[in-house]
């Protein structure tokens, strides 16, 4: 039996058909909202039920329970506050009880919001409980901090999906991974989050993981990302190229996770491992300082505070330790296998790659597959921005 939704059921807040033309056509003549990308990605996930049980941007009551205990008010673990924020300005347009059309930058609608309450929140409260840090430095306390200061909260329906150019054959919704892990006979899935090309520390755990389980979805993150990650685009080219060479075809898949990365580190993993759940896995992989960013999180600190929360979540962690090559061993391995000291083990920084890549050189076959860092050369010089 194919794994409970969080919460116990698969929300879909989408409309479709006819029903959906007259919903169009309805919020059209509504007040309308402007959403910026990461909030419409949000509504998208509470559409196709990646963020179920929600079935809407949160209240107050759920986003103060949220904030301090890393549950929703009626005691369900989630650990990020999904709200849409507006200005002082902006929510004066509205009432409680309008139904508001929520435009995306396009001026497309998306879909809409039935409002019922609106409340003012402390960011630097949030920023300090979810993110650990009020530091601006960071870039999700930052993209916090340029929110406005009213959250709009009620559910929401969705009319129209976001476009998702060149990934569209790698986007599912929930209920068609599910389905498509039953077609597989896939009993037990593994999820790997990631917004990184994969390198062979990353390889390793997965693969590490999947001797173990029926199937691997490797589940990127394409929604916003701080402008110095690698394109969402170069990194989709290096998964196939390293799925098509390195991967066993039949028990790997390769589907999107369209929403916006927050870098919130230990409560990002939880909602990270929440989704994946919604998506079908039974598994997923939690490694060395997840959706961490600069120096915010200890190591092993987002493995520590979602162990407090594994049998409510009821998905498995697989929690992996640093991993890396080691010369001598000739091979792949952690703290855990490897007996060698330090001096024997390839590591190489974020920046260190980028430099390398830009530069045209490929770093290290014990770092990357030689495949990968071609990709990731071209697109460097091709796209990315010189930091
Ligand atoms: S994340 O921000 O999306 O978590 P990243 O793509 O770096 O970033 O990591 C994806 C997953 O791999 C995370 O679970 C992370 O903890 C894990 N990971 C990354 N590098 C290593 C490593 N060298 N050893 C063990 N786990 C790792």
């Amino acid at each position: 039996m194919a794994i409970d939704a969080h919460g116990g059921k698969l929300i879909n807040r989408e409309l479709t058909g006819s029903e959906r033309e007259q919903a169009l056509e309805k919020a059209a003549s509504l007040t309308s909202l402007t959403l910026s990308d990461w909030a419409i990605s949000d509504l998208e996930l509470i559409g196709i039920g990646g963020f179920s049980p929600l079935s809407g941007f949160i209240g107050k009551k759920d986003y103060e329970s949220v904030v301090h205990n890393t549950r929703l008010a009626d005691g369900t673990v989630w650990s990020i506050p999904i709200t849409l924020s507006v200005s002082d300005a902006e929510a004066a347009n509205f009432q409680i009880g309008d139904s508001i059309a929520l435009k995306g930058q396009d001026g497309k609608i998306y879909g809409t919001l039935k409002l019922e309450e609106t409340y003012n929140y402390d960011k630097q409260l949030e920023a300090k409980k979810v993110y650990g840090t009020t530091d601006e430095a960071h870039a999700g306390v930052k993209k916090l901090y340029e929110r406005g200061d009213v959250n709009l909260a009620g559910p929401i329906t969705l009319l129209n999906r976001p476009d998702h150019g060149d990934f569209e054959d790698f986007y599912m919704d929930p209920s068609e991974t599910r389905k498509m892990f039953e077609d597989l006979g896939w009993k037990t899935i593994v999820g790997f989050q990631t917004r990184n090309p994969v390198h062979r520390a990353h390889e390793y755990i997965q693969k590490s993981a999947l001797e173990a389980v029926d199937g691997l979805l490797l589940n990127p993150l394409v929604g916003e990302t701080k402008s110095d990650d690698i394109s969402a685009a170069v990194r989709m080219e290096s998964y196939q190229v390293i799925l098509k060479n390195y991967y066993p075809e039949e028990r790997t898949r390769l589907v999107i996770y369209p929403a916006a990365m927050r870098y919130a580190g230990p409560r990002e993993a939880i909602l990270h491992a929440i989704v994946r759940k919604n998506y079908g896995c039974t598994h997923f992989i939690v490694g060395r300082d997840h959706a961490g960013v600069g120096d915010y999180y200890g190591t092993y600190e987002a493995q520590e505070l979602i162990s407090q929360y594994e049998d409510e979540l009821g998905i498995q962690i697989f929690k992996f330790e640093h991993a890396f090559y080691c010369t001598k061993c000739e091979n792949m391995g952690t703290a855990k296998t490897c007996p060698h000291d330090k001096s024997n083990h390839v590591h190489l920084s974020g920046t260190k790659v980028r430099e390398l890549l830009r530069n045209g050189e490929k770093p290290p076959k014990q770092f990357s597959r030689p495949e990968v860092a071609e990709v990731l050369i071209r697109g460097m010089q091709e796209n990315e921005p010189i930091k």
